[in-house]
């Protein structure tokens, strides 16, 4: 049974800035590992296409494989019904909540990507791509798996082998398996490596897999027979295909390959498949090579993020130390948790989440660098103006450093976000631009200025406050990839909304444009930005 279609079509024709994220197992629910790679993807998604780019960010699910089915089974329902109950119940709605603006959401069960996997798959076996040859090696039942010798623990005797795992006699079995000539592909690899430096990032990602690859490769066993949830063989149905080559082709099934070449030619390439780092041999070996031998172009870039640990390990649900994004977001908000991980953590190294930090952050950066300033401007232009935005009229070298400190935080920001993928660095470089706001005013004392009666007093003050007002205007445009809700409130205080249009239209290449806010606007003191946080829930 396919399950329903999700797809949904573009009119535009212009090449497009294409963003994936993993597709992810729903064997279980989603924890802080999947959302932040999700979140990552949504951030720089929602840059581009506020640089104007024809965007398309594609997220889904990986639904095919032993460890779906044996879930399934142990659940009492067939493994569609497992699947249908977890993405539309746990993935769908996380993606909801935490405010992913993903364009499509493919599902490897859906009939439009297994349709295309067989014609794919059936091209290369044409081509002479794929051969049939057998395996044999040791087997866990209990895992349902092949074993390497070196992985497995003496037993009894000196002829019995345990799984490290289960600590059960392995078996020896004897399987026939297709198989892809991967072997063939690592020279045209390693050339493909060179010629393209930004293919694989960050640097200690690149170097792995070009040692990894030096080494030479071994052709990758694509099927399996020893169960049936999987997408078929087209000339031989005794055998599905290996999960990881049914699940690495939804990037181009999504893309309308096969289906729609229009739609295709505008989307593939990709611009950047963004990935964990465990699985980035799928992403910058293995598919690459499945891409030449079909013919096709390969993605643009392979990005590897770090995995967000717990106790010096990576959280995972296998070992309960998967946390559910709810948990943080019921307590910090969405805005925060979007903002949180992005910032504590450089992208593509490991790091520690923890609660203190978190709050830390919160408290000072988001609350009181952020939070205030937003408040007591608009409440500053409430109290001396009456809420209008007045002109900037005696303007001197103070306001011309916030301008030049706009321009310098969004050139930063554009470049570190936008096209080094460094979410940390560029949001560094905003909160940069908001602390010297907030220092200009300490230093400018608007409060004390406001004594001031005569027309010059009067003049200075409309003219810090429009400074500061012009500033919150540029703040919100570039964090508004970063925290779509806190942005919009802002956007909304400032009355920027019938001057400007909506904050999600104003781009990138404008946002240092000074004097953009009209003066006249009406400013209201909205919804405070980041309440102080409640205590921590007991756990
Ligand atoms: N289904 C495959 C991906 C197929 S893509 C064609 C898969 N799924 S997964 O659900 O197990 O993992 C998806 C992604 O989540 C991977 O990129 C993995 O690195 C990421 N993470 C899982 N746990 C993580 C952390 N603790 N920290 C950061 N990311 C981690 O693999």
């Amino acid at each position: 049974m396919a399950a329903t279609e999700d797809h949904t079509t573009t009119e535009a024709t212009r090449s497009a800035y294409y963003v994936t994220t993993p597709i992810y197992y729903v064997n279980d629910r989603p924890h802080l590992g999947h959302a932040y790679t999700t979140v990552a993807g949504d951030v720089l998604t929602r840059w581009h296409r506020q640089r104007g780019e024809n965007v398309w960010y594609l997220t889904g699910t990986d639904e095919h494989g032993q460890k779906i089915m044996r879930t399934a089974e142990a659940n009492g329902v067939t493994p569609q019904e497992w699947c249908d109950k977890l993405v539309e119940e746990a993935w769908k709605p996380l993606w909801q909540h935490l405010n992913i603006a993903n364009d499509d959401f493919i599902r490897t069960t859906q009939q439009r990507h297994t349709d295309r996997v067989q014609e794919f798959v059936q091209d290369l076996h044409d081509k002479g791509e794929i051969y049939k040859g057998g395996y044999s090696g040791p087997y866990c039942v209990g895992c349902e798996e092949y074993k390497l010798p070196g992985e497995l623990l003496p037993g009894a005797t000196e002829d019995e082998k345990l799984c490290p795992i289960h600590k059960r006699p392995v078996e020896w079995l004897e399987e026939e398996n297709y198989f892809f000539r991967l072997s063939a592909y690592g020279p045209k690899l390693l050339d493909f490596y060179a010629a393209n430096p930004d293919f694989i990032a960050p640097a200690s990602a690149r170097n792995e897999v070009l040692r990894f690859v030096e080494q030479g490769l071994q052709d990758l066993s694509i099927s399996r027979s020893t169960f049936n949830w999987g997408v078929p063989l087209p000339w031989d149905e005794k055998h599905v295909l290996y999960v990881w080559v049914d699940a690495l082709q939804n990037y181009i099934t999504a893309a309308g390959y096969g289906a729609d070449p229009e739609r295709f030619a505008e989307l593939w390439p990709a611009s950047v498949h963004l990935v964990g780092k465990d699985i980035l041999r799928f992403h910058a070996v293995i598919w690459p090579a499945m891409l030449m031998a079909a013919g096709l172009p390969l993605p643009k870039r392979v990005v590897a993020n770090g995995w967000l640990m717990v106790g010096g390990e990576k959280m995972s649900k296998s070992n309960l130390t998967g946390i559910s994004p709810t948990d943080l977001t019921s307590h910090f908000g969405v805005d925060a948790y979007r903002y949180y991980f992005l910032r504590a953590i450089p992208f593509g190294t490991d790091g520690s989440f923890s609660w203190e930090d978190f709050t830390a952050r919160y408290t000072s950066e988001l609350a009181n660098d952020f939070g205030n300033l937003a408040s007591r401007v608009a409440a500053m232009v409430g109290k001396y103006f009456e809420g209008a935005l007045p002109a900037a009229t005696a303007a001197g070298p103070a306001e011309q450093a916030v301008v030049d400190g706009l321009a310098r935080a969004a050139a930063e920001a554009d470049r570190k976000i936008g096209e080094e993928l460094d979410f940390a660095g560029g949001i560094a470089a905003i909160f940069e631009f908001v602390k010297l706001v907030n220092g200009y005013l300490t230093e400018q004392e608007p409060w004390k200025v406001a004594k001031d009666t005569s027309e010059e007093g009067q003049a200075r003050l409309a003219t810090i406050l429009y400074t500061a007002a012009e500033a919150l205007r540029a703040t919100a445009v570039l964090l508004n990839p970063v925290m779509p809700t806190a942005s919009g409130k802002l956007w909304e205080s400032l009355g920027a909304q019938d001057s400007l249009g909506a904050l999600a239209d104003q781009t990138i290449a404008t946002v240092a444009d000074w004097g953009r806010l009209p003066a006249g606007t009406t400013v209201t003191k909205g919804d405070i930005l980041f309440p102080r946080l409640e205590e921590k829930p007991a756990s």
